[in-house]
């Protein structure tokens, strides 16, 4: 009875095997499994057989009869997915695509660290408008009308009175004009201006600072710009702070690391000269307070401007400022 149950099992597994239709694969469970069939006319009679042999007989029959349910089912699954492949519909046998886990794009990695080194320095975040009027970008900050210095910054125009702000020191002005000293804000954003070609794009970002309160020395400038470009690059970095013109900072100056490349001994990154410029500087001119009114003398401060590509190319060695804005994946991924 044991091998006479197995050959049936085999025998009926073949014709499910066999089955090209779904109807097909119902007559054969009905045949097999359903109430007068053969496993279950098995199973019934095992009362009949001697007492030992009860159990073992039992075991046998009811494997064969789960087997024969599995494969079934599994027949009939493999033709409801046939049947949707034919309909056009999803074929869900068909590996996934992997989704690609997207990451900040390298300017806004490095924007968010030169932030957070200044936000541990107890420096709050502030953002502003891109499109500005030219109070804010120029005149408020002691650019007056038809100065020269308006010409190192190749402005944007959307009309007589309106520019896309050409840096971020407009926020030094919005910022000075809602809150009184003391003041410690770190603003970061995008700025126009009409230039293109290896290290200049029409939009870059920038990270402006600004401090003031009572008795700010040109020292605390000089200390915070040196913490900061130690923790940006290296604490053995050395830099220099080289004197120029703002016309809203007095005195100003320029913020140079030694190159990173030749480590001062001249190349083609640094034009021979050994040094690199990362940032303007200088201590807030005293007609910027009067053009915010704040009390006359009683204020000193600092701001400072970077711009956040360059201190990106110098960090990571890219010599063209114009693969950040490419959206070529291979070179995205390597931050
Ligand atoms: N706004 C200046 C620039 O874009 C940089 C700067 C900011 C200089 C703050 C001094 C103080 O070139």
């Amino acid at each position: 009875m044991n091998k006479s149950i197995e050959q049936i099992m085999q025998e009926a597994l073949k014709e499910i095997k066999a089955a090209t239709d779904r109807k097909t694969l119902e007559a054969i469970s009905i045949r097999y499994l359903g109430r007068k069939g053969i496993i279950t006319h098995f199973l019934r009679n095992i009362s009949s057989l001697p007492k030992e042999q009860r159990p073992a007989a039992g075991k046998k029959a009811n494997q064969a009869k789960q087997t024969l349910e599995k494969a079934i089912a599994q027949a009939v699954e493999n033709f409801k997915r046939q049947d949707r492949i034919e309909d056009g519909g999803i074929d869900v046998s068909l590996p996934g695509r992997p989704s690609l886990p997207g990451s900040l794009h390298p300017i806004t990695q490095v924007t968010n660290e030169i932030c957070d080194i200044f936000k541990h320095l107890g420096f709050d975040v502030a953002e502003g408008p891109e499109v500005e009027t030219d109070y804010y970008n120029f005149e408020a900050l002691n650019f007056p009308k038809d100065h020269p210095a308006r010409d190192m910054q190749d402005t944007f125009f959307v009309s007589d009175t309106i520019v896309l702000r050409t840096h971020t020191s407009p926020l030094q002005i919005r910022t000075m004009e809602k809150y009184a000293p003391p003041l410690r804000i770190i603003m970061p954003g995008k700025v126009f201006r009409c230039d293109s070609d290896l290290t200049h794009t029409p939009m870059f970002n920038q990270v402006e600072g600004l401090l003031v309160d009572e008795n700010v020395s040109f020292g605390d400038l000089k200390g915070i710009l040196t913490v900061f470009v130690h923790q940006m690059f290296d604490p053995q970095t050395s830099l220099r702070f080289r004197p120029s013109f703002f016309p809203f900072t007095e005195p100003s100056a320029e913020v140079d690391i030694l190159c990173v490349i030749c480590r001062g001994k001249g190349c083609r990154v640094c034009s021979q000269t050994g040094w690199l410029e990362i940032l303007g500087s200088g201590m807030v001119h005293p007609a910027l307070y009067e053009n915010v009114g704040y009390e006359a003398g009683r204020y000193t401060g600092f701001a400072f401007g970077m711009g956040v590509e360059r201190i990106a190319m110098l960090k990571f060695g890219i010599d063209d400022i114009r693969k950040f804005f490419e959206n070529d994946m291979r070179f995205l991924w390597q931050f």
